[in-house]
């Protein structure tokens, strides 16, 4: 058993109290290399925000768990390396699909773990939701639920129609579970496909799609319902349209990829949504870097050629969103 706080990390508690308070949002942004981890640390360090490092089941497949540990411990450190003297990061588990897995996440040294259960019929969700809240509460590792489905296929975490979550049902689960956060759906999806062009209009003077807007009047009334309860928006991409245009450019073939614009999260992030998960645009930053150097040096093979700028990539991007979307720079002083 190791306790996230001998790692010298934080769980979401207080943050998200603060977020809430303050119009902010936290950013979480997934990890499975050592170059995306290096780029959160150093945007995080430099604009002094509180951030969420995320693993999926995947990611830990991926690095091992153990090597995840150490790396988010070695985050830790380097952050005050950097001269950030008081970091608050948070290792969480994303979209955890077991009691099982989320145990094994807390008895590992997570602050924090995603216990995801939205597929489940509603009962069935609160009581394994309720059984990771009542294990991981012990280790003051907080809990972050799901209630409603998102649409989207993506590696590990698909479904395949959208269910808007109801907001009479979020007293009663988040009552009933205990949870620390609720992770909701209101028209965001995982992946850089998150809206089929019929589902948008295309913008007469560039021909760029226009996806829909999300369902906000679910947000407030969820908000109406449970006062002041931290609110998680997943599948929060933008999928910035210079990188798509950069992978298409150097060999690439993304058509039609759409996120969710940049002034829906914005307001997203002033209300209790204290949460906003990123994963896509930071794979498409590192993508749209690599392509750059194969296509215009073919004879580079030093990985370090490639990584390095796909990592400047992600950082000046993680950096945006930190300061021009979610709002939580300078909160981690
Ligand atoms: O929400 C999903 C994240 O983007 C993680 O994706 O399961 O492919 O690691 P993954
Ligand atoms: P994106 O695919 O929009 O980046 O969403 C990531 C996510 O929700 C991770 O849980
Ligand atoms: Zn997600």
């Amino acid at each position: 058993m190791v306790s996230y706080k001998e790692l010298g990390l934080v769980n979401t508690r207080e943050m998200f109290a603060k977020a809430i308070k303050g119009g902010y949002a936290i950013p979480a942004f997934n990890f499975n290399n050592m170059e995306q981890l290096q780029a959160i640390i150093k945007a995080s360090a430099e604009t002094k925000s509180p951030v969420i490092l995320q693993v999926s089941k995947g990611a830990r497949n991926y690095a091992n768990q153990t090597l995840l540990r150490y790396m988010a411990q070695g985050a830790v450190e380097y952050a005050k390396e950097l001269g950030w003297e008081h970091p608050q990061i948070v290792l969480h588990l994303d979209h955890g699909d077991s009691f099982e897995l989320c145990k094994s996440c807390v008895d590992f040294g997570f602050s924090s773990v995603m216990i995801d259960a939205s597929h489940l019929p509603y009962e069935e969700n609160i009581a394994l939701t309720k059984k990771v809240v009542d294990y991981a509460h012990q280790y003051d590792v907080t809990v972050e639920a799901e209630l409603g489905v998102l649409a989207g296929v993506e590696d590990e975490v698909s479904s395949a129609v959208s269910h808007y979550t109801k907001p009479e049902e979020v007293v009663d689960f988040a009552t009933r579970t205990g949870c620390d956060s609720l992770a909701i759906s209101i028209g965001t999806s995982h992946g850089a496909y998150k809206f089929t062009p019929e589902q948008c209009t295309r913008d007469p003077k560039t021909g760029k799609l226009v996806p829909p807007p999300l369902a906000f009047d679910v947000l407030d009334a969820i908000m109406e319902q449970l006062p002041g309860f931290p609110i998680v928006l997943h599948g929060s991409s933008s999928v910035p349209q210079e990188y798509v245009d950069m992978i298409n450019q150097y060999g690439g073939k993304l058509p039609d990829a759409v996120g969710i614009p940049e002034e829906q999260l914005r307001k997203a992030a002033k209300s209790a949504v204290c949460k906003i998960n990123i994963d896509s645009d930071s794979r498409l930053a590192f993508t749209a870097a690599v392509r750059k150097v194969f296509a215009e040096k073919p004879g580079e093979f030093d990985p370090r050629k490639y990584c390095g700028p796909a990592r400047d990539l992600m950082e000046e991007l993680y950096k945006h969103k930190i300061i021009n979307v979610l709002g939580s720079n300078g909160k981690a002083e």
